[in-house]
């Protein structure tokens, strides 16, 4: 009997480990393969792509999405200078305190802020969006598989559901969300931004530069970490180099 219980449960455990994977990437196709500038060992960020990218954030996703790990001040990575930091952050209204009756209380924001919540608590993110809290986005380039690639499809993966598929309510079709149902209303629409440097905002463009605003985001170091990289390479193989050379010599008179 007992072995028969175990048998059972390896058996189980097999099952479920077989299962999971499957039905976490539900029915959608692999996200679409986007070469992106900051890819590769010598890959940078594209400095106007990410200022792009901070305006369809601003003007798009910032209603439903947090960016909890992004103070104004980090923007000055983006381009901008001090004076337009300061600006930027002054159009959000934070709040702060206790002041000396012990209230809280409003002020605009300053540099050294980290960008306010659209909402207090999940709950309420929850509660306003069909009961699917809108995840925070400053790491989701990196909490999903294929993670630029993915929410650059998932970005522009809003079509007509095929015939025959029920779209639950409050939910809406896309290509490349696992399960095909997704809370999130298409945030996207041609001209939806007026780009400042004039370009013009297609659904594609508005999702690449918005896609390298969040890679960003989730790391803000990555040119300064393949820089180091790079130092390091250069300096292994120039010792390499050195120890070989050394070995040759003090190996050439016992030769
Ligand atoms: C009207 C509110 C709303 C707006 C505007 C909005 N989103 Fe969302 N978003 C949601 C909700 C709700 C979810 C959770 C969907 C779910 O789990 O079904 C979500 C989920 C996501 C996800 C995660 C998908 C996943 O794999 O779990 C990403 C990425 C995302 N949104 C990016 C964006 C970007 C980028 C923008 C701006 C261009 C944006 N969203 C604008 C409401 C919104």
């Amino acid at each position: 009997m007992r072995k028969i219980t175990h048998r059972l449960a390896a058996l189980a455990l097999l099952l479920g480990a077989a299962a999971g994977p499957a039905m976490a990437a539900g029915d959608a196709p692999a996200p679409i393969d986007k070469s992106w500038p900051h890819e590769g060992m010598f890959g940078t960020y594209d400095r106007a792509a990410l200022q792009r990218g901070f305006q369809v954030y601003q003007s798009v996703c910032q209603g439903c999405h947090g960016l909890d790990y992004i103070a104004f001040r980090n923007l000055e990575a983006l381009g901008y200078d001090a004076e337009e930091v300061k600006a930027i952050a002054a159009q959000y209204t934070v709040v702060d305190g206790p002041d000396d009756q012990g209230e809280m209380f409003e002020r605009p924001g300053r540099p050294s802020d980290r960008k306010p919540a659209p909402y207090p608590n999940d709950a309420a993110a929850a509660a306003a969006n069909g009961g699917k809290a809108p995840p925070d986005l400053s790491l989701i380039t990196k909490a999903r598989v294929s993670g630029e690639d993915y929410v650059y499809s998932l970005l522009v993966g809003y079509e007509e559901a095929p015939a025959g598929f029920e779209v639950s309510e409050g939910g809406y079709y896309n290509k490349y969300f696992p399960g095909h149902v997704i809370a999130m209303p298409p945030p996207l629409y041609p001209e939806g931004v007026t780009y400042d440097d004039g370009t013009t905002a297609s659904v594609e463009q508005m999702a690449a530069d918005v896609t390298q605003f969040l890679a960003w985001a989730a790391e803000p170091k990555l040119e300064a970490r393949k820089q180091t990289g790079l130092k390091v390479m250069l300096f292994l193989i120039v010792a390499a180099g050195l120890l070989y050379a050394y070995k040759r010599r003090i190996w050439s008179r016992i030769h």
